[in-house]
């Protein structure tokens, strides 16, 4: 980051866990926040059906640092330093079982939060649902489902990097080492960020039994066409999320 160090950013002294929370609370939404924990997605599942939260469309557990964060697969999540990611889990009450168009519809809506806030920088998905700028990963999603009943709890897991990332990590960035000279990562950026991202959030949980509409297909394929490391583009996807190479078709889920 040429001409510019990370103190000089207003945004640099601030936790991003507390940040979030505080937004939360602003806004009515329910938050578990501590500023340390092993895994937000873990705690999510813990709770999922606690008598105190049985009312509560979505609760968002955030934290500043993770000591088990996970990943998709056997992955792990790494944080760099305390407070400089955003590290949430924003679990939905639902009256039915998200099917796999969910994994797609989370993707897409994390993509149009990132892009409509920063829409400077070259925000792409790299299937299934890993959001990059350029040829570097600054966020993951993992998704999991707790079910009572005829009642779900989808945990949506979103970890971004927001000032700082893995310096271990040479695939990864943070939205604030991407920014070009001269264009600080605000405050109120972020909080209009995060606006988005639980307006689109909720969007996508209320629709995660449906397919795709054709505006998403086109949005996807259009998305995961930018990423530059990609050998062969889509050429087309399907209502189910079944993406096309040419003839060869490949399921969402074999991504
Ligand atoms: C991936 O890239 O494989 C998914 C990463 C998901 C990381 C987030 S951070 C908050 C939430 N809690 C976790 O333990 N993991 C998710």
């Amino acid at each position: 980051m040429a001409g510019k160090t990370v103190n000089e950013n207003p945004m640099s002294e601030i936790r991003i866990g507390d940040v979030t929370a505080k937004w939360a609370r602003n806004n009515h939404l329910h938050v578990e926040y501590k500023d340390k924990q092993e895994s937000t997605n873990l705690t999510a599942k813990e709770l999922a059906f606690e008598e105190d939260l049985l009312e509560e469309a979505l609760c968002l557990f955030v934290t500043d640092h993770q000591t088990a964060g996970r990943g998709r697969g056997k992955n792990t999540w790494t944080d760099s330093t305390a407070g400089s990611s955003l590290l949430s889990s924003w679990s939905y009450l639902l009256p039915m079982m998200p099917q796999p168009t969910a994994s797609c519809l989370v993707g897409l809506a994390v993509y149009r939060a990132c892009s409509t806030t920063w829409p400077f920088l070259k925000w792409n998905l790299k299937a299934p649902n890993d959001i990059y700028i350029g040829d570097k990963k600054v966020a993951g999603i993992l998704l999991e489902t707790v079910a009572q009943n005829d009642e779900a709890r989808f945990i949506i897991g979103l970890g971004v990097n927001v000032t700082s990332s893995p310096a271990a990590v040479e695939t990864s960035t943070s939205i604030l080492q991407s920014l070009p000279e001269g264009a600080p990562l605000l405050g109120e950026d972020y909080t209009a960020f995060l606006d988005r991202l639980v307006f689109e959030l909720s969007d996508a949980a209320s629709h995660c039994d449906q397919p795709l509409s054709p505006t998403d297909q086109l949005s996807l394929l259009h998305a995961l066409n930018l990423h530059p490391l990609l050998k062969e583009k889509y050429t087309a996807m399907e209502a189910d999320g079944s993406l096309y190479l040419g003839a060869k078709k490949i399921n969402w889920s074999e991504l």
